[in-house]
């Protein structure tokens, strides 16, 4: 296939060259926002933060044997790859490879034939290669495998329909309402859901728990979606990222907890300043999952020390274009992509109060509000958690009530 515009221009995402196109500038390293201002769906570099935690929770899968068997294979699908950046750096970033088989689907024939001459233009060398199997119904796989990575051109309703994984990713344009039914069929008995939603209008309202909000509908839509298929789901980190929500979560077969899918949906009662009620009244939104949004062990190891190890460009990576500043920067970008998530594992892995920093002067009638730090060392000088969530705007997560946060607040601007 004749490419238009390559080899375009190269630029390291994580420890992975990418080929930008030439009217894609030249990234910031903290790009943010939505698509259109970065980048088109072919490759949009504000979506590296997710694309990183992709990588260090598959890494953590491997490492802490989660999700298979020591040793067993993990069958892993990229379902709308795009260029297919996330594939790419599972095979580059991912150590013990000898039990991934990756596929990257796209129903765009021009980004997967982008994305296989990149992983030809910039291969592992390692030798590693596997084939598919022929799948459910029999038939030989239309794929290509090449250096470890198998390319297919197609649907991805209809890989997912014909061929089981134990980790599926789906990153569409807007909503992923239509594919979760088939991603759920697909899934081995135990596996992981990766999915990202960027039509965060219509899951977000205007109430400062609003990110939240759109985080906790969309799990809860897929925890009715598993219900359906006996499956139930155990959210490993779920959050909002500037522009879109992400959510990991860990899907299991067994009919007797799937039946009890309900137990952990509800309504957020706006009531100085919420809580979570079974009925809907008064202010409220909803239906969403009320249980955790972390797993408290494996988000905190999502740290940053962690992905300086495994993401952080190392010197035979790096474009021959990069300096010293640029690699300064990309550390820096990979910091903020986890800064706050193992700090706040714990408070997310069970019941909390979020509260937004910019709603306590009113509420607590302070002039001023106390700086964020200051109000966690008094909440834990009284014996609470408290820590600063992974959310665009100040928030933090604590197991402190309402009314002795705002008790701190008012005895700390004094
Ligand atoms: C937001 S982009 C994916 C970005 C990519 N995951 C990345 O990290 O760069 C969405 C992709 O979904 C593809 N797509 C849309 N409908 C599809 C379908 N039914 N099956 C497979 N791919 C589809 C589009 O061609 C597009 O490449």
């Amino acid at each position: 296939m004749d490419l238009e515009g390559w080899p375009g221009h190269i630029w390291l995402e994580g420890r992975t060259k990418v080929h930008l196109r030439d009217h894609q500038p030249r990234p910031t390293h903290m790009p943010r926002g939505p698509a259109t201002k970065t980048g088109d769906g072919f490759l949009n570099p504000a979506m590296a933060p997710a694309r990183t935690r992709s990588v260090m929770l598959l890494a953590d899968a491997i490492e802490h044997g989660w999700l298979v068997d020591e040793g067993k294979t993990i069958r892993i699908l990229d379902a709308l790859c795009a260029t297919a950046v996330r594939p790419r750096r599972w095979r580059r970033e991912v150590p013990g490879q000898e039990v991934l088989k990756i596929t990257a689907n796209d129903l765009d024939e021009e980004s997967v034939a982008w994305a296989r001459k990149s992983h030809r233009t910039h291969p592992i060398g390692d030798g590693y290669i596997w084939q598919e199997e022929p799948c459910r119904f029999g038939q030989r796989s239309e794929g290509i495998s090449e250096d470890g990575i198998n390319w297919v051109v197609g649907d991805a309703r209809k890989i997912m329909v014909t061929n089981p994984y134990q980790w599926i990713d789906l990153d569409p344009f807007g909503s992923p309402v239509d594919f979760l039914d088939s991603a759920i069929q697909s899934l081995s008995r135990v596996g992981v859901l990766d999915v990202t939603a960027t039509d965060t209008a219509a899951l977000c309202g205007s109430a400062k728990t609003s990110h939240d909000d759109a985080v906790r509908i969309l799990l809860g839509t897929i925890a009715r979606v598993a219900a359906m298929h006996d499956r139930y789901i155990r959210p490993l980190i779920a959050l909002f990222d500037g522009h879109h929500v992400r959510l990991s979560v860990l899907v299991s077969r067994k009919k007797e907890i799937a039946s009890k899918w309900s137990d952990n949906i509800g309504y957020r009662i706006r009531s100085k300043p919420y809580h979570f009620s079974k009925i809907p009244e008064g202010n409220f939104s909803g239906p969403m999952w009320t249980g955790p949004i972390f797993d408290t062990q494996i988000a905190g190891r999502m740290t940053v020390e962690k992905a300086i190890e495994l993401c952080a460009g190392r010197p035979e990576d790096l474009p021959d274009d990069w300096s010293e500043h640029d690699i300064e920067h990309s550390k820096r970008e990979l910091e903020r992509t986890v800064r706050h998530i193992s700090q706040s594992a714990q408070l997310l892995g069970g019941d909390h109060l979020l509260v937004g920093t910019d709603d306590l002067g009113i509420a607590a009638k302070v002039g001023q509000i106390p700086k964020m730090k200051l109000i966690f060392s008094q909440l834990e000088k009284a014996g609470f958690k408290a820590a600063q969530c992974q959310m665009p705007e100040p928030m933090f997560a604590t197991d402190a009530s309402w009314e002795d946060v705002l008790g701190v607040v008012r005895h700390l601007a004094e």
